[in-house]
């Protein structure tokens, strides 16, 4: 995919965007005196992705289950279709159409493929109290919506724990499409995978927001947010360093703000005094910030 393919879904401030489904607004989360997260507005559109991207401990995780109900935030607001709310179950979030998939996926891996796809929404079948699993109908149902997503597996008796870790992200996908998600979260799905596990996830990511769904893509790695987002938020130590939509901003400053320029440059310096380190390659401060203003002696 291109840069060209992918213009249109630019700028999620737009005025053409479609309102946001979730929006937060100033938003933070203190756990006891440590505060994880600080003043982050973000805002989610129906077929758009937004990326939020940060190294560890930067309050990505934090920021995502404040918005599934997980965890309450404790400062600002959190707005579904534009009316505050504050979810304190994920059942609720997931009432409102936020599904999240959790790095650590939430399945049984020695159950069938179509068995995880139902995992607490079975299908059942007949009157009570002899209503049964209908199995037949979960197993047609889980083999169309996984091919409606482009997804083909061989075989959806296998348990799900034989599968590849890129599958297994895409099938926790498709059963959120299916279930009628409208905000689908995922934290970091892309963290454990090679190279070509990453790009069939990222390719069920594009085909989630195809179908309309706004998508919250967790991820350190700017190369995989860039081939993909449409909207970008580095948090930094818990806030917001940088806000931009896709035509704001390119994949060389995307890198450059998350591989932490000043403090990178600082490191080399540090380095460049150690015997046997070899700094060379390390980049120059230069070209890792963006051009400050002029000091005064350099105007002089
Ligand atoms: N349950 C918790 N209790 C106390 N501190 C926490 C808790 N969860 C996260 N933190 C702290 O909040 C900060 C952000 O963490 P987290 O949201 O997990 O970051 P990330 O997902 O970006 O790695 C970290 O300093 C972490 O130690
Ligand atoms: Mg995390």
């Amino acid at each position: 995919m291109t840069t060209a393919d992918l213009s249109e879904n630019n700028g999620a401030a737009a005025p053409s965007d479609p309102a946001p489904v979730v929006e937060l607004r100033g938003a933070g989360k203190s756990y006891g005196n440590i505060r994880a997260l600080h003043g982050v507005d973000l805002a989610v559109h129906p077929g758009r992705v937004t990326c939020v991207l940060g190294d560890n401990g930067a309050g990505k995780s934090t920021l995502i289950k404040i918005i599934s109900g997980l965890h309450q935030h404790t400062e600002g607001e959190v707005l579904v279709d534009g009316e505050p709310v504050r979810f304190t179950t994920p059942r609720e979030a997931l009432d409102r159409g936020i599904a999240t998939v959790y790095q650590d996926l939430a399945t049984v891996p020695l159950m069938p493929v179509w068995r995880n796809f139902f995992l607490g929404s079975e299908m059942t079948k007949g009157p009570w109290p002899v209503r049964r699993l209908d199995i037949a109908r979960m197993k047609k149902t889980a083999d169309e919506e996984l091919r409606n997503m482009g997804i083909v597996l061989d075989d959806l008796e296998q348990p799900i724990g034989t599968l590849s870790g890129g599958q297994r992200q895409c099938v926790a996908i498709a059963r959120a499409v299916y279930f009628g998600a409208r905000v689908l979260i995922l934290d970091e799905p892309t963290a454990a995978l090679g190279v070509k596990q990453s790009g069939v996830v990222l390719k069920y990511i594009a085909a989630a927001r195809d179908r309309g769904l706004g998508v919250i893509f967790i991820t350190h790695n700017p190369h995989h947010a860039y081939m993909v987002g449409d909207h970008f938020s580095v948090l930094r130590l818990g806030t917001l360093e940088l806000s931009a939509a896709r035509d704001r901003i390119g994949l060389d400053e995307l890198t450059n703000h998350m591989a932490g320029g000043a403090e990178l440059a600082a490191l080399k310096h540090e380095l460049a005094q150690v015997r046997g380190v070899d700094v060379e390659g390390f980049p120059e401060a230069k070209d890792l910030q963006a051009p400050v203003p002029a000091s005064p002696e350099g105007n002089s």
